[in-house]
Formats: structure tokens, sequence, C-alpha cells
């Protein structure tokens, strides 16, 4: 598979990631199984995928020590990412972003991972209570510490404080004065946001602002949580605990708005000989070569699939075609 670099260290990974956070967490709980998400594991890592893309609160902590399993033999293949700055509870997800705990973070996740180095740590979201320069001072320490390799920021929240109303400019606008005062304390090496083909706000200004630095950038949410890869039907529902049940975007009457979309995928698809999914990955590896996307997927034969997409060349005509295709309609939240 194609290599890419992930920021300033430089770090070498597979092009198309793997982001395993549907194994243990957000989609169709009852198709979770163990055995089967160490399957799609490995068929990634054969197929030439590296980069592992989980964090402590998925599960919270069996997606960790689901990757622990397969790192255990397989250190050597792999290129570990993974988050801490969210606590799990009963009925919230909070934000946690002082020094002492991050640090504590860290250790847990070192145990859990069943490795003595993470490739990159990334902060899952600002803690507001907490100054970014304290949270990142202290990250900068695990790096220090020789437990991290790099450092990395999830813009994926933007879009919640930018529906709560409580911020200005654009959407990545809080997070691009996050990131400017985070390089003040530690090189940011990678930003984790959602790019997708509906959802390409990142391409506004930060993926701009990362190219411009030699900042890396994970596309999270590449599928647009499946609704990209055409196997998800209209009405078709979504059990109760899946994210999508409550998800506006994904209600029969959005889902039927959106074809076109797919349709629009689709129709590049045939003409390569491949999948809408891997149409919808090659088009966020076209956007910058900095651009590696984690295309969520609990079963080996997804994460084949998409490993293949790092070897789709989508062409100027394709890329033409894709970017008349319809804005996607519906809220977000
Ligand atoms: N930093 C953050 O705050 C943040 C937030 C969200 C996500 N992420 C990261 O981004 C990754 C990707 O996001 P995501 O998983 O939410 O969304 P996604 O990658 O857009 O879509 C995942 C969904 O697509 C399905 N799928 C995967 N490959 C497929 C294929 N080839 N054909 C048909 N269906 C396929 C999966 O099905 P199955 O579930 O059946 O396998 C899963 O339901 C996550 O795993 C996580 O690592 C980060």
């Amino acid at each position: 598979m194609e290599c890419r670099t992930v920021g300033a260290a430089a770090l070498e990974v597979g092009a198309v990631g793997l982001g395993c956070m549907p194994m243990s967490w957000a989609y169709s709980t009852s198709r979770q199984d163990g055995e089967e998400s160490l399957r799609a594991v490995h068929t990634a890592l054969d197929r030439g995928t590296t980069l592992l893309d989980t964090a402590d609160m998925y599960g919270p902590f069996t997606n960790e020590l689901l990757l622990g399993r397969v790192l255990k033999e397989r250190r050597a293949d792999a290129f570990v990412s993974t988050k801490c700055g969210l606590l799990v509870g009963e009925q919230h997800i909070v934000a946690n972003g002082r020094p002492g705990y991050v640090k504590r973070a860290c250790d847990a996740s070192l145990r859990r991972l069943q490795t003595d180095v993470i490739d990159l740590y990334q902060l899952h979201r600002v803690d507001p209570e907490v100054p970014i320069e304290e949270t990142w001072g202290a990250l900068a320490e695990l790096v220090a510490a020789g437990k991290v390799r790099a450092l990395g920021l999830c813009a994926v929240g933007a879009r919640g404080s930018r529906s709560r109303g409580r911020r200005r400019g654009g959407l990545h606008a809080e997070t691009l004065r996050h990131l400017a005062r985070a390089q003040q304390v530690f090189p940011v090496s990678c930003v984790e946001a959602e790019l997708s083909v509906w959802a390409p706000e990142a391409l506004d200004e930060l993926l701009p602002w990362c190219t411009a630095r030699g900042v890396g950038f994970l596309a999270a949410m590449p599928l647009g949580n499946g609704f990209l890869t055409g196997t998800l039907t209209p009405g078709g529902g979504f059990e109760p605990d899946d994210l999508r049940a409550r998800h506006p975007r994904f209600t029969a009457e959005m889902m039927a708005a959106n074809q076109p979309i797919v349709a629009g995928l689709r129709r590049v698809a045939e003409r390569h000989g491949a999948t809408p999914a891997q149409v919808a990955l090659a088009w966020t590896l076209a956007q910058a070569p900095s651009v590696v996307p984690v295309p969520g997927a609990k079963t080996a034969r997804w994460t084949a699939e998409n490993a293949g997409a790092a070897a789709l060349r989508l062409t100027d005509a394709d890329l033409a075609e894709i970017a008349e295709l319809p804005p996607a309609q519906g809220s977000w939240d």
C-alpha cells in the first residue's frame, strides 16, 4: 500500500487507516463480535493498513483491550493512534483535560494496548475548564518520557460546539484557535476531523491550515457513518443504541433525499470496477497528500475492501463529477 506521513515527525503509515470504533462503540452493537473484529484488524494489517485509530472511551476501554490482543503479536506492523480526554458516564460524556488525568490515562492506555509506546496520542476534546496550554504541556511531557511519539488534536466535536451557538467564525474557528495555542507549547503532528463527500467543511480552513504547516490529517467518518457506501437502505431502521437512530441525517426521509450522492459515487465506482465505499475513500485521499482516512469497520470483508481504496486513483473528471453532486441535505444535530 502507498505510504503517507503523519506530520512533522514524518511517521510513515499506510495511506488508508482503520477506525476501530465500530468494533466496540456507536453502531449496531448486536453485531459487535470480538473474534470477527480481531480478523478485521489482522486483515487490515495484512493488506498494508498500519494506522489503527482507537480511543480509551470506545467501549469504554474494550476497544483498546481488543487492539492489545493484536498488538501483543504484531506491534511492529501497526501504528497506534489512541485518544484521551473524554470520560463516559451513565448519561453524559464529559471532557477532562487536567494534566494529572491525561498522564494517568496514558499509562492506562499503554497497559490495555499491551505496548510501551503510543505512536500518536490525541486529545479527544478540549476541556473548556482547562487552558489548552496546561493539557498540551502534560501531553508534551509524555513525549519527553518516551511514552508517546507524537501528539494530535481531534476536531470532531466542532459541529456540536457550533450548534450550541457558543462560538464565532466558521465550523473550525475554535479548533484553529486551540491549534495555534497548542503549537506554542509543543508541535501538533496531526489533526483528526470529519472529512467526507457529504461533510467537506474541513476543506475550507482546517485542512489548508494543516497543509501549510506540515501537520498530518486523519479523515474521520470518511464513509459518512456508512451512508456513502450505498449499503444502507432508507427506512431500514437502526438499533436503538446505534447513534444513527437519533441522527437527523439518517431519518428515512433524509436518507432518501441524499440518495443522489450515493448514486453519483456508484457511477464513478462502476467505471473503475470499484465500490462506492472505495470511491468515497479515494476522494479523501485525493484532497491532499497528507490525508489518511480512518474508515470505521468491524468485519474483515470491509477492512479488506477499504484497504483496496489506496490503489484507486480518481481522475480529474471523476473528482469534477463528485464536486457537482448536490450538497447533503439534513442538519447534523
Ligand atoms: N476523533 C473523534 O472524535 C472521532 C469521532 C468519530 C469517529 N472517529 C474515528 O473515525 C473512524 C471512522 O468513523 P466512523 O466509524 O464513525 O464512520 P465511517 O468510517 O464513516 O463509517 C463507518 C460505517 O461504515 C460501515 N462500513 C465500513 N466499510 C464499509 C464498506 N466497505 N462497505 C459497507 N459499509 C462499510 C461500517 O459498518 P460496520 O459497522 O458494519 O463494520 C460502519 O458502520 C472511527 O472508527 C474513529 O476511529 C473519531
